[in-house]
């Protein structure tokens, strides 16, 4: 039996990539920091197949006595301030997590046991206002926030990592990814979470941002299976991970109210608060590298995606309505 540690469990792919780890029979242990408050509904289900364990990215210590109590084979750093807005407000804070945060984990891994391999999530918010279209695993970096940033100083310490003492360390450049556990201040599920509200009554409007920007988006169920195959692979490697497509925020606007029966004209509003210092206006991405050498496909269209994030909206709203559960919705400026 293998054992991994993921660092961001409580998030969007550190649930999948639970998941699908422990249907691989591994001893899943799951890097959590303290909260007053419980933010673990990702992780309900798997509550008897899992152990979570206290550590914070921002305390080299508890990394490294966290890795010393696992003793895992593979870590997989998924821990981020992951929400790009947030890194114009909270910009040292971001470089803290996602960037220096990236070098106390490797650097506890060398400590420990270089012998451990290591999964770094790196972005395609790296190539920001792009250089070439489609990008590949060599197209040059520009990012284009605080949060790009970041991320691109944790990709080349992944490398640096790898050239300098031979560790197992890949990075995977993955393209966007949603589901319905998606965070609610992403542009999908706030989408889909704001038509299941609009169609059950509850509000009216949506407000948006950037309609044009495009983005190659994927189902985070299909990611996290590129990330462990990454780790499968003797050598370790950067990979692209995309579906090889791209589509507006319009385009996912319209088939998202088209699925409840609505018209998005009758409810989007522009909002100036939603659009950005600066906007990444196109991505998409060329996973051939990845479909070759790892043999990973994504395996959930676009068209699919949005219908399921929309439909598992519009359940969850229904069921807070029938057993008296909704919440209000609080207004986040970005
Ligand atoms: P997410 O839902 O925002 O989850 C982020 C996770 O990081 C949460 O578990 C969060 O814990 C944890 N975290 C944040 N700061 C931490 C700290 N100081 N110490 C320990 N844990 C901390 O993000 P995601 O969508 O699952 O993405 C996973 C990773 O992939 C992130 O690094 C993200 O930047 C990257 N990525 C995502 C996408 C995408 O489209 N989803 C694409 C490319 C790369 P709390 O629950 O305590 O906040
Ligand atoms: N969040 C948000 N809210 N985005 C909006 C809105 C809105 O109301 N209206 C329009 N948008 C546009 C944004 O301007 C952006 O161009 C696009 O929708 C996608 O925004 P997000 O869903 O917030 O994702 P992101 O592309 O900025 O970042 C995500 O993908 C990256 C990979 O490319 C995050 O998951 C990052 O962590 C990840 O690295």
């Amino acid at each position: 039996m293998k054992t991994a540690l993921i660092t961001g469990i409580t998030g969007q792919d550190g649930s999948y990539l639970a998941d699908f780890l422990v249907e691989k029979n591994y001893k899943v242990y799951g890097l959590i920091r303290r909260s007053s408050t419980e933010n673990l509904w990702r992780l309900h289900h798997l509550h008897d197949k899992i152990e979570l364990i206290f550590g914070d990215l921002l305390d080299h210590h508890s990394l490294i006595t966290a890795i010393q109590e696992c003793e895992p084979d593979e870590v997989y750093n998924l821990a981020a301030q992951s929400f790009v807005p947030t890194s114009w407000n909270q910009p040292v804070l971001t470089g803290e997590f996602t960037a220096l945060g990236v070098t106390r984990v490797l650097e506890a891994i060398r400590v420990v046991n270089p012998e451990i391999r290591f999964y770094q999530a790196s972005s395609s918010e790296m190539f920001g206002k792009v250089l070439e279209i489609p990008q590949k695993e060599d197209t040059p970096f520009y990012p284009r926030s605080p949060y790009g940033v970041a991320k691109a100083f944790g990709h080349f310490l992944t490398v640096n990592y790898r050239e300098s003492y031979g560790m197992h360390a890949s990075s995977g450049i993955l393209f966007n990814h949603e589901s319905p556990r998606r965070g609610l201040e992403f542009v999908t599920r706030k989408i889909s979470n704001g038509v299941a509200r609009i169609k059950c009554g509850l509000q009216d409007k949506l407000h948006l941002g950037n309609l044009d920007a495009r983005r190659d988006w994927g189902f985070a169920g299909d990611y996290v299976r590129a990330q462990w195959m990454m780790l499968q692979r003797d050598q370790p490697d950067d990979y692209v991970i995309a579906t090889g497509e791209t589509h507006s925020v319009e385009e996912f606007v319209a088939r998202a109210f088209t699925r409840a029966g609505l018209n998005w004209q009758d409810h989007v509003v522009i909002d100036q608060a939603f659009i950005r210092p600066a906007e990444v206006d196109l991505l998409v991405g060329d996973p051939t590298k990845a479909e070759k050498e790892l043999g990973w496909k994504p395996e959930v269209t676009f068209e699919e995606l949005v219908d399921c994030m929309v439909d598992a909206d519009l359940e969850k709203v229904q069921h807070e309505i029938e057993t008296g559960e909704t919440q209000p919705q609080m207004k986040m400026r970005s």
